[in-house]
């Protein structure tokens, strides 16, 4: 089977796995990037990676309208039964589960996570997805560059998105390095033209990675790549 990515701007990505659809981090309504809306988006499964605005977005109207199950670390899953969420399963960092799609694991990133109503969101995390046969998504989510990247390369990653610009996560010169550490078949830019303090050239971060060697699918908000 093959990974259908698709962006939907900033951190937000719609994955179709072999049928199953998983949203992560939906943050549509106010991103003034987002390719869908909140109401015209399925679901099986929604993945949050931290308790940030930009990530948990429209999660709860989502899983309300569509039924589907939330997947996030304990905290966030608590609130999110607190909104009225009704399936919403809580992993932890180095955690994972099966699931009809395949599995799920929680991996560190260092940054922050406070909910938009400002209770405590737990510990912030990136998040693998693994297809049925292997194959492996790693969204890195909003974090700092951090040496134990290469651990998680390790595990043989097919595509990996990294945040590049900067503010509020690593960037640029990090960002390479961060993929030098991953090895990914494809790396996939995601958290920058959002706002002012995220702009930056997308297109030089994608000749110096390319430089490097790496394959990279600079998509526009809507586009998809398939790994
Ligand atoms: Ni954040
Ligand atoms: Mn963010």
């Amino acid at each position: 089977m093959t990974f259908k990515v698709t962006w939907l701007g900033h951190a937000a990505f719609s994955v179709d796995m072999d049928g199953v659809k998983v949203l992560i981090d939906p943050f549509l309504t106010g991103n003034p990037l987002a390719a869908a809306t909140a109401d015209e988006l399925d679901a099986d499964y929604i993945v949050i990676t931290h308790g940030h605005g930009d990530h948990v977005g429209d999660a709860v109207a989502i899983a309300k309208r569509t039924g589907a199950t939330t997947l996030s670390n304990v905290e966030i899953s608590r609130w999110l039964k607190k909104q009225g969420v009704p399936k919403a399963e809580g992993l932890n960092t180095g955690g994972g589960g099966n699931f009809d799609f395949g599995r799920v694991e929680f991996t560190i990133a260092f940054h922050s996570s406070s909910l938009p109503d400002g209770s405590y969101g737990g510990m912030p995390n990136g998040v693998i997805l693994i297809s049925k046969d292997g194959r492996k998504f790693y969204d890195a989510a909003d974090t700092a560059l951090f040496g134990d990247m290469r651990l998680i390369g390790d595990k043989g990653i097919d595509l990996a998105a990294v945040p590049i610009c900067d503010w509020y996560t690593m960037c640029g010169d990090d960002a390479l390095r961060a993929v030098e550490l991953i090895r990914p078949g494809v790396v996939l830019p995601m958290h920058y033209d959002t706002f002012p303090a995220i702009e930056t050239d997308a297109k030089a971060w994608t000749d110096k990675a390319e430089a490097k060697g790496f394959k990279v699918a600079l998509l526009r908000p809507g586009e998809s790549v398939e790994v």
